[in-house]
């Protein structure tokens, strides 16, 4: 069993929801608009900014994302950025983060918009479920300056199982894993 808050418990299965409705598929894929939709579907009733876009400043890690002054304007830059091949769509992820949209939840909803690109383009998916975490979050770290370890790392772990129930599920859980949720025996 998992063990975690209420908040992030439904916001699991909201996640869940979102794919066994088939509700996925109604999503705009590659846009701002695509993700605050899959931000809203996620955390509707948790957070009071789901699907919003923050007005406020945030940082990780000592890194600074995008000044909310000018998030609309980049946001507009980022979803016209080309998605063609795999380096395009990576480029395009990685940017997105610079911009991290959202108060929270940046990266569980990121990473299912991330997903849906490299469906509709390549007919792949991340595997999240091989993908360590230690490594994807240094890779993330450092994305902003060099993509080429995350590039590597989810180059990798790509599978062409894209309708693959168990390949989704599991990725699901790794990316709540990421952030925070351990798996453990109650
Ligand atoms: N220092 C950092 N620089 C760039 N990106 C980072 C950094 N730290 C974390 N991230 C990215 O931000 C994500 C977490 O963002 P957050 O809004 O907290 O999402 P969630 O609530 O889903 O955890 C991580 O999964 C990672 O992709
Ligand atoms: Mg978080």
């Amino acid at each position: 069993m998992i063990a975690m808050k209420n908040i992030d418990k439904s916001s699991l299965a909201n996640a869940y929801r979102l794919f066994d409705s088939n509700d996925i598929e109604k999503i705009e894929v590659g846009s701002t608009q695509g993700l605050r939709d899959i931000h809203h579907y996620l955390f509707e009733n948790l957070y009071d900014f789901a699907g919003e876009i923050r007005k406020f400043n945030i940082s990780k890690g000592g890194f600074r994302f995008a000044n909310a002054l000018y998030l609309n304007e980049i946001l507009l830059k980022i979803e016209q950025m080309p998605e063609e091949n795999f380096e395009e769509i990576i480029a395009k992820y990685v940017e997105m983060n610079i911009a991290h949209p959202f108060m929270e939840g940046n990266g569980r909803s990121m990473r299912i918009w991330l997903d849906m690109i490299l469906k509709k383009r390549l007919k792949k998916l991340v595997n999240w479920q091989f993908v360590d975490k230690i490594l994807y979050l240094q890779a993330m770290e450092r994305s902003p300056i060099n993509d080429l370890e995350l590039r590597t790392l989810l180059k990798e772990n790509l599978t062409d199982q894209v309708d693959n129930r168990e390949i989704i599920f599991k990725g699901i859980e790794q990316s709540y894993y990421y952030e925070g949720y351990e798996k453990n025996e109650d």
